[in-house]
C-alpha cells in the first residue's frame, strides 16, 4: 500500500491524473475504472486538460464506471451518466462503444443485467485501473457498511447516511434515490491497481478506518487492505487521523528510489 499526502483537492486530483495520463501512455487499450463525487473533480479537469494541451490519447481506453442510482435516467442531471459527460468523456476522445456505466433506468431481471455488467468487465480482460473514491461511512462504489467483501454488481440499498449526504444535489420535490447498482468489493479487488482520493475532514475517520483498522465490511474501503496494489492519494486533512505518517513517507522515499515505475 502507498500513501500519498498532498496538501489540498486541486494537487490530489492532479497527482491522480498523472498516474492515470502514465498508465495510459504505457498502454493506451487501458481498461480503467471510472468513479463520480466530487472528489474526482479536479483529476478529469487535469485529464481533459492533458488531452487538450498534450495530446493525451484516450481513443483505445476502455472504461467501466463503478456505479449508478437505480431510477434516474442517463439526462437527470444527478445520475453518473450525466456527471461523467459533462465533467469527462464530453471532453476527451475516448469512443462511445469503449465506455460502460450501469444503466439505472433499468427495471426488472436487476440480477441479469448486473451479470451482464459483470461479464462485460471479463470480457474486456478485467480492469487494469481502478479509480475510487470514499464515503464518510467507508463505503467504496456503493457498497454500503455491512456489504458482503465478496460482493459482485448488484442492486444495493443506499445508507440513510449516504441518502441524507446526496439531499442537497436534488430538488425539494424530488425524490432522493434510495437504491444503486454498484460494482461489488469483490468485483473492484479483481482490478490489477487501484487509486483512491479522499479529500476534506469528513473522510478523516474513514481513511483512517479503511487503512489502519481491522478488515471489516463495517467499512467496506478496509477491504483495499487485501489488494496487492493500492495507492490512496488524500489531502492533509482527510489523511489527519492516520498514525503512521513517517512510515508512509519513507516507503514513498525509498519507492521513488527502488521501484519508482509504481509511482
Ligand atoms: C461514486 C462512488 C462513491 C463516491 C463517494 C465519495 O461513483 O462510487 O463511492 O466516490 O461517495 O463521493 P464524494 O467524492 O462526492 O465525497
Amino acid at each position: 500500500m502507498l500513501l500519498v499526502l498532498k496538501p489540498g483537492k486541486q494537487e490530489l486530483g492532479r497527482e491522480a491524473a498523472r498516474i492515470i495520463a502514465n498508465a495510459v501512455r504505457r498502454n493506451p487499450v487501458l481498461r480503467l475504472g471510472l468513479a463520480t463525487g466530487s472528489t474526482t473533480l479536479e483529476m478529469y479537469k487535469e485529464l481533459v486538460r492533458l488531452h487538450r494541451e498534450e495530446s493525451l490519447d484516450f481513443s483505445q481506453v476502455v472504461t467501466f464506471n463503478l456505479d449508478e442510482y437505480l431510477g434516474l435516467s442517463p439526462t437527470h442531471s444527478q445520475s453518473f451518466h450525466h456527471f461523467m459527460q459533462q465533467n469527462f468523456f464530453a471532453h476527451v476522445n475516448i469512443p462511445a462503444a469503449n465506455i460502460h456505466i450501469p444503466d439505472g433506468s433499468i427495471t426488472g431481471d436487476y440480477d441479469r443485467y448486473c451479470c451482464s455488467y459483470e461479464q462485460s468487465i471479463r470480457d474486456a480482460g478485467g480492469i487494469d485501473l481502478q479509480i475510487l473514491g470514499i464515503g464518510r461511512n467507508g463505503h467504496i462504489g456503493f457498497n454500503e457498511p455491512t456489504s458482503s467483501l465478496g460482493s459482485r454488481t448488484r442492486l444495493k440499498v443506499l445508507s440513510k447516511e449516504t441518502i441524507d449526504d446526496n439531499r442537497k444535489f436534488f430538488e425539494q420535490s424530488e425524490k432522493v434515490p434510495e437504491c444503486a447498482i454498484t460494482m461489488g468489493i469483490g468485483t473492484i479487488l479483481e482490478a490489477k491497481r487501484i487509486l483512491l482520493l479522499a479529500s476534506g475532514p469528513s473522510k478523516a475517520a474513514a481513511i483512517a478506518q479503511a487503512i489502519e483498522g481491522p478488515v471489516t465490511a463495517s467499512v467496506t474501503a478496509s477491504a483495499l487492505q487485501l489488494h496487492p496494489d493500492v495507492t490512496f492519494i488524500v489531502d492533509e486533512q482527510a489523511g489527519a487521523q492516520l498514525k503512521h505518517h513517517d512510515y508512509y513517507r519513507r516507503v514513498l522515499e525509498m519507492t521513488a528510489i527502488l521501484t519508482p515505475d509504481r509511482l
